[in-house]
């Protein structure tokens, strides 16, 4: 079979669509996917189905991620999933879980695999400040043990780590790990935060240091390919670490395409300037335009390959 190939060698093994911009919080960091700001409509259920059938029967490409905005935003949002081809090797989410426990049941029969659920910290008032809303803490807990219940494991929980807010959490959060997964099957990960704007500058995290405390306790330590990352075993919890503004490996190892809210098809996280628009979810259309795609993209990390 054809695969998927960039000019530097990267060959493009998962999709991550966005499929909305709309969310029901407003961090203060977010990056919003990278998303354009000028998004025509959301992606039909029918065009990200097509996508996803046609770079999985001509690319071999089995993975698909969805995030937002915040998906579970879209009412159909079930019915995507529910849409796509069988023979993916995985299919996943990441949400902020304020909505998920009325749909993790719902999502694991329309084929969901897992999710990544966003959730910073465990204290009341510091979820406020960082998301810009009041009293959506507790749903999110409740989407957690919904979806560890659903059986969409492992769950990940996604922390961006941010200094002088959550950063003295960490072993509050492994604690939290520990009591609500049996068996393992949730996973804390600490994120570093992307400080696109250099707006962020007074919470950057050292996470060397995050990384020094981590070893000391752990009890082994391994290293994924994807990113380079490390995921560190802590009492049973496995801890990864994602470093995106610090790796130089971070673009050498991509092997990620992106779909904007609006349907178009992004070579890379942190630009806009080669976007690839589909017409129509005609099969030969699309596979032209994956290739176009596949052919834009380029690292954006200067001396990173
Ligand atoms: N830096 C790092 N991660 C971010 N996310 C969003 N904005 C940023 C940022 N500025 C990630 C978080 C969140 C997911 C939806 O996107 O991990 O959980």
């Amino acid at each position: 079979m054809e695969k998927l190939v960039d000019r530097y060698g990267r060959e493009i093994r998962s999709l991550r669509f966005s499929v909305t911009r709309r969310c029901n919080l407003r961090c203060f960091y977010c990056h919003n996917e990278g998303e354009p700001l000028d998004p025509k409509g959301e992606i039909s259920v029918e065009m990200a189905a097509a996508i996803v059938s046609v770079a999985l029967k001509h690319f071999g490409v089995r993975k698909v991620k969805f995030s937002g905005g915040e998906p579970l935003m879209r009412a159909d949002f079930v019915d995507i999933v529910a849409s796509l081809p069988k023979g993916l090797s995985d299919v996943s989410m990441t949400t902020n879980g304020v909505l998920l426990r009325k749909y993790a049941k719902k999502l694991a029969a329309a084929g969901l695999r897992r999710v990544n659920i966003s959730l910073d910290t465990l204290n009341e008032e510091k979820y406020d400040f960082i998301t810009g809303t009041k009293g959506n803490l507790q749903k999110v807990l409740d989407g957690v043990v919904a979806a560890v219940e659903a059986g969409l494991t492992p769950v990940k929980l996604n922390m961006v780590l941010l200094r002088g807010v959550n950063d003295d959490e960490v072993p509050k959060m492994m604690e939290f790990v520990r009591e609500c997964s049996r068996d393992g099957v949730v996973k804390l990960q600490l994120i570093e935060l992307m400080d696109f704007k250099g707006d962020l500058k007074e919470f950057a995290v050292d996470f060397s240091e995050v990384e020094h405390r981590l070893r000391a306790v752990a009890s082994a330590a391994i290293t994924r390919k994807l990113h380079r990352r490390r995921i560190y075993v802590v009492d049973g919890v496995e801890v990864e670490v994602v470093r995106p503004m610090d790796n130089t490996e971070f673009c050498k190892n991509c092997t990620r395409l992106r779909v904007t809210s609006d349907g178009r098809l992004k070579p890379c996280l942190l630009r806009n300037d080669n976007l690839v628009r589909i017409n129509s979810t005609d099969e030969e259309e699309i596979k032209a335009k994956l290739k176009l795609a596949a052919s834009r993209r380029a690292p954006f990390y200067a001396g990173s390959l």
